[in-house]
């Protein structure tokens, strides 16, 4: 199977696993959980926009930093840019706030509620390179599903 075939399969799936659901932290628990399970990244969680800062949120894998000020590091400067970032080599990306030295490349996707930023979905890679466009689109799918679930019934 391609990536993009494993992504199709993927979001049908996804799409199968939350609908229904209502609760946040398990929402975005078991999107963490089902991201890592089938790609296997080395680092998959959210962070979520409270008090003016990005808190940590739900995730999988090794502990992480707990907060990210609004443009700071990858995850910050999505919510500042509201749009995805793709990183193909960490050292190269001005600000990267490093909480694994493992980590090597890295995409940043925004949760768009209303077209404001309520939540980053943040993945790390111990490779370089590992994200592209079709990881892009096919996680864009991801948050926009998850957006629609969870926060557009408030
Ligand atoms: N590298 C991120 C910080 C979060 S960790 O990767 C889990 C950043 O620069 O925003």
């Amino acid at each position: 199977m391609t990536k993009e075939e494993r992504y199709i399969q993927f979001v049908t799936d996804y799409k199968r696993l939350i609908s229904g659901e209502t609760e946040e932290v398990s929402i975005l628990a078991n999107t963490s959980a089902a991201i890592r399970d089938e790609f296997h990244f080395f680092w998959v969680g959210f962070y979520i926009v409270k008090d003016g800062k990005l808190i940590l949120g739900p995730f999988q894998g090794p502990v992480a930093c707990s907060s990210i000020q609004f443009g700071k590091g990858v995850c910050g400067t999505a919510w500042k840019e509201q749009k995805t970032q793709v990183v193909p080599n960490v050292e190269q990306f001005p600000g990267h706030i490093a909480c694994s030295s493992l980590s090597r490349s890295e995409i940043v996707v925004p949760v768009f509620v209303n077209s404001e930023v309520k939540a980053v979905l943040d993945i790390d890679s111990e490779h370089l390179n590992t994200f592209d466009n079709i990881d892009q689109k096919y996680l864009e799918q991801v948050t926009a599903i998850l957006a629609d679930t969870i926060y557009n019934k408030e």
